[in-house]
């Protein structure tokens, strides 16, 4: 097996040293979480547009995982909807948000600090399982399998990952500037195809794939569903 290389060197290390590499640089502290929660409103708007047309309708009750959370406005979204919500977040202060902004608004939810390459639950424990806008931040093949590959193993029937799309304007842009100049950018593009060939294996297969505006805009949601017991 190759191994990866971490995303500010070019000299291979061990997998578990690339992950923790990326999440120290992904976490959120307080002053991340503040900024996150007040990004420009037609943005938010834009991605939580994103989020609505992607999800699936569930009945009241249904069990459902928001990973990473962040400042929790998809755990609250789903909580609007009736669904059972458990949230969880590498940091701290992005759970104790998630919790607040839940409580604020009269809403449960389970809200946990943990690390989503290692999740805590059983086998197929959410009918649901939304991860939006973390993959891209990982610069490896292996980091992004590990990543998807934990997140199947806990989702039953619907799996939700964000990615962004190798195929639109900033894609484009990305590549062509590392081409010419040799500069990597830190948010990674991933082809819909790398999805599927990882969770295809797994029992899922692509139900829809939802553009935030498709080729001008890289933010895609890939909804899969899983069709075996693998
Ligand atoms: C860009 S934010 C997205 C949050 C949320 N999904 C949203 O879109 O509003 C990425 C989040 O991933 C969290 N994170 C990074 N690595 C993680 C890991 N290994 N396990 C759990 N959370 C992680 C960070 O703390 C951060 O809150």
């Amino acid at each position: 097996m190759t191994p990866p290389h971490s995303p500010y060197t070019e000299i291979p290390v061990m997998l578990d040293d690339v992950v923790a590499l990326s999440r120290d640089r992904v976490k959120m502290d307080e002053k991340t979480v503040l900024r996150y929660a007040n990004r420009k409103p037609a943005k938010h708007a834009a991605e939580m547009a994103l989020v609505e047309r992607s999800m699936p309708d569930l009945p009241a009750g249904a069990r459902v995982l928001d990973a990473p959370c962040g400042a929790g406005r998809l755990s609250l979204w789903m909580a609007q909807q009736g669904w059972d919500v458990s949230a969880m977040d590498l940091g701290s202060a992005a759970a104790d948000f998630t919790r607040k902004l839940l409580t604020d608004n009269a809403l449960s939810g389970e809200v946990d600090v943990g690390d989503v390459f290692a999740m805590p639950w059983e086998r197929r424990e959410f009918k649901l399982v939304v991860c939006f806008r973390l993959i891209h931040h990982f610069p490896d093949a292996q980091i992004r399998e590990k990543l998807l590959t934990e997140l199947a193993r806990v989702a039953d029937q619907h799996l939700l990952v964000s990615y962004l799309s190798p195929w639109s304007y900033t894609g484009l842009k990305r590549w062509l500037r590392y081409r010419l100049t040799g500069r990597r950018s830190r948010q990674n593009h991933t082809s819909l195809t790398e999805l599927q060939s990882v969770l295809e294996p797994l029992g899922f297969i692509l139900a829809r794939d939802v553009a935030q505006r498709r080729y001008f805009h890289a933010l895609h949601m890939a909804y899969f569903i899983r069709v075996s017991n693998r």
